[in-house]
């Protein structure tokens, strides 16, 4: 027998405010038509003033901890990926357990941008497999609208803030591809790409929070290689082929990104949960706000076979193969 990582409750939280590509033309040299077409983008959700990362986290902790039926008080652990924390320290994550009036265990973040919620998602699998952990939390939060240069327009369009959580618990497994939970996590870094997308700001440099910089024709290039390879590797490391997967839950940076990447496996377009348009790209959320809301609207089941993964600043890229 081994012990599996089981996902037992999925939440998600998205800021009230929500910003049109109209809006934003009205603001930067942009159109409604430019953004559709170039990154499949219709809206964002954004952070009110003082709304923090931690509230985003909280709320959507809240909502998969309701999900599984538990309280804060059976978790042992909460992992909080963010690129946005609220502070430079304390963690968030500590913010978090202590709104959510859990006053044991350890919380503490990942950071790996857009990766940043497989990276938790791999430490938390450890934790687990080795009965260290038995209930963990794993949230992805950001307010990247904090980050943002309003006046870039190569930038200021492609993202938004949110929140997503799932609970994961122990569960015996049998050791093969029908257990359910984290069948194989997946993660890699190469940080030759480190300026190709990264923050101009922060405490070592001198410099204060800073604004988001990209390459983006680089980072899409690159965004496509990864994520079509990541799928080879997961289904190579559980002996399944790519008929078995019922879901990609993919990072949602660009429409054109996930659509390539699909095309690139020839993986059918009805596979693939996209929550791009009205979320645009809010980094370690992404993947959580895209499963929950496939959860939600119940087109991921029970017994459903589902690839996570993503790639972003660092480079970092990853991903988990799990059975709901
Ligand atoms: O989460 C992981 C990290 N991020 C990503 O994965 C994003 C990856 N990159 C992308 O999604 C795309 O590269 C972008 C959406 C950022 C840009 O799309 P693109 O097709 O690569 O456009 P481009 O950068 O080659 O720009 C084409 C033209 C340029 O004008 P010129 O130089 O051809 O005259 C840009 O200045 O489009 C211009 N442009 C815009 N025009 C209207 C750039 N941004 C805008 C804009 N509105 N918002």
């Amino acid at each position: 027998m081994i012990i599996r990582s089981r996902i037992i409750g999925c939440g998600a939280y998205l800021p009230e405010r929500v910003i049109t590509n109209a809006e934003l033309a009205e603001q930067v040299d942009t159109t409604n038509a430019w953004i559709i077409e170039r990154t499949g983008i219709l809206e964002r959700h954004v952070a009110a003033t003082g709304e923090l990362t931690s509230d985003l986290a909280t709320q959507a902790a809240k909502r998969a901890l309701a999900a599984a039926g538990l309280t804060a008080v059976a978790l042992d652990m909460i992992i909080l990926a963010t690129a946005t924390p609220d502070h430079t320290f304390p963690a968030t994550a500590a913010k978090v357990q202590s709104q959510l009036g859990m006053k044991r265990g350890a919380a503490f973040d990942i950071q790996a941008v857009c990766s940043g919620f497989i990276y938790a998602l791999t430490v938390a699998d450890q934790f687990i497999r080795n009965a260290q952990a038995h209930t963990v939390l794993v949230i992805g939060a950001e307010t990247f609208s904090r980050l943002l240069d309003w006046t870039d327009r190569n930038t200021c369009i492609l993202f938004g803030d949110g929140a997503g959580a799932v609970v994961l618990r122990a569960e015996p497994g049998v050791g093969d591809s029908q257990d359910n939970g984290i069948l194989s996590a997946h993660i890699h870094t190469d940080g030759r790409y480190y300026d190709l997308l990264y923050v101009d700001g922060g405490p070592s440099s001198g410099r204060s929070t800073g604004f988001l910089r990209m390459i983006g024709k680089d980072v899409f290039r690159y965004a496509i290689v990864h994520l079509a390879n990541m799928v080879g590797e997961a289904l190579t490391a559980n002996h399944l082929t790519l008929a078995d997967i019922d879901w990609l839950v993919p990072h949602q940076a660009n429409r054109r990104i996930l659509d390539g990447t699909a095309r690139k496996l020839g993986l059918p377009a009805d596979k693939v949960i996209i929550t791009v348009a009205h979320h645009a790209n809010t980094s370690a959320a992404s993947i959580p706000l895209a499963l929950n809301e496939g959860v939600a609207d119940r087109r991921i089941r029970p017994g459903h076979l589902v690839l996570l993964e993503a790639m972003g600043g660092g480079f970092t890229w990853g991903a988990c193969l799990v059975r709901i």
